[in-house]
């Protein structure tokens, strides 16, 4: 059995000072209790070591949104997986819409940081998924086969121990429309079958696949349902300690 992964991403919200206190309100709620899924917040880079600060000593996580390709160097503004280890990351978000659609970011850049991160002990989040108008035509499918294979060929061998995909409908994204559940469980199972013709069935059945696109606590428990939702990668209801929580007190329930 695959464990559920529970995601926050912050995006560019919570400063060091706020980002502290979410996190300590977070682990506050799980002070007496202890999980099985695996819960992860990923803040901005500044915030990290803050978080990583007070989650520990806790079951939670902490990962980072991005990451380059080069170990050190001259890249101004960029970061490398050796610094986001050394701050207390165990996962990095790879190839999210927002990167690939206002940093064009490109389906090889994207396989290119996947294959960095693993080869360097971190494990990614590659978020893949589609346009509204790309649904709209009907080619969701083939744009999220496109990102995946990209990332897959790349990979070239099997690492299906430390790869998770995140499937996040552009559409659904800060949209308050989520996905049904059961289009989120056909583009999973779509996903998972990719997985399938590149590494074998045993592999794939290990690899996780979040859904991602406004997961809130009143539509998280139908989405975890599905068979082949293996967590959640969630913007806006992680900012909430309470609903983050509740998100993750109801994968427990699962
Ligand atoms: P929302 O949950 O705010 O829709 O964001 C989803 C997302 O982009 C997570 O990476």
């Amino acid at each position: 059995m695959r464990t559920f992964l529970i995601a926050g991403n912050w995006k560019m919200n919570a400063a060091p000072g706020a980002a502290k206190k979410l996190a300590e309100d977070i682990a506050a709620k799980w002070k007496e209790e202890s999980f099985h899924s695996e819960a992860l917040l990923c803040p901005p880079f500044i915030s990290i070591p803050a978080v990583a600060a007070a989650f520990e000593g806790t079951q939670f996580k902490v990962g980072a949104q991005n990451v380059h390709t080069e170990n050190d160097g001259a890249y101004t503004g960029e970061i490398s997986t050796s610094m986001l280890k050394d701050a207390g990351c165990e996962y990095v978000i790879v190839g999210h819409s927002e990167r690939r659609e206002y940093f064009h970011e490109s389906d090889e850049l994207v396989a290119q940081k996947t294959k960095k991160v693993i080869d360097d002990g971190l494990k990614p989040i590659v978020c893949v998924g589609e346009v509204l108008s790309e649904r709209k035509e009907g080619i969701h499918q083939e744009v999220v086969k496109r990102q995946v294979d990209a990332v897959l060929t790349h990979l070239g061998n099997d690492e299906s121990d430390t790869l998770v995909i995140a499937y996040e409908p552009v559409w659904a994204i800060g949209t308050g429309e989520t996905a049904t559940p059961q289009q989120a469980q056909e583009m999973h199972q779509f996903i998972r079958d990719l997985i399938t013709q590149h590494w074998g069935e045993t592999s794939s059945e290990k690899v996780r696949i979040l859904y991602g696109g406004s997961m809130k606590p009143d539509n998280a428990g139908e989405l975890l349902s599905q068979k082949d939702v293996d967590g959640g990668l969630i913007g806006g209801a992680s900012l909430s300690a309470g609903s983050y929580s509740e998100i993750l007190k109801i994968s427990e329930t699962i």
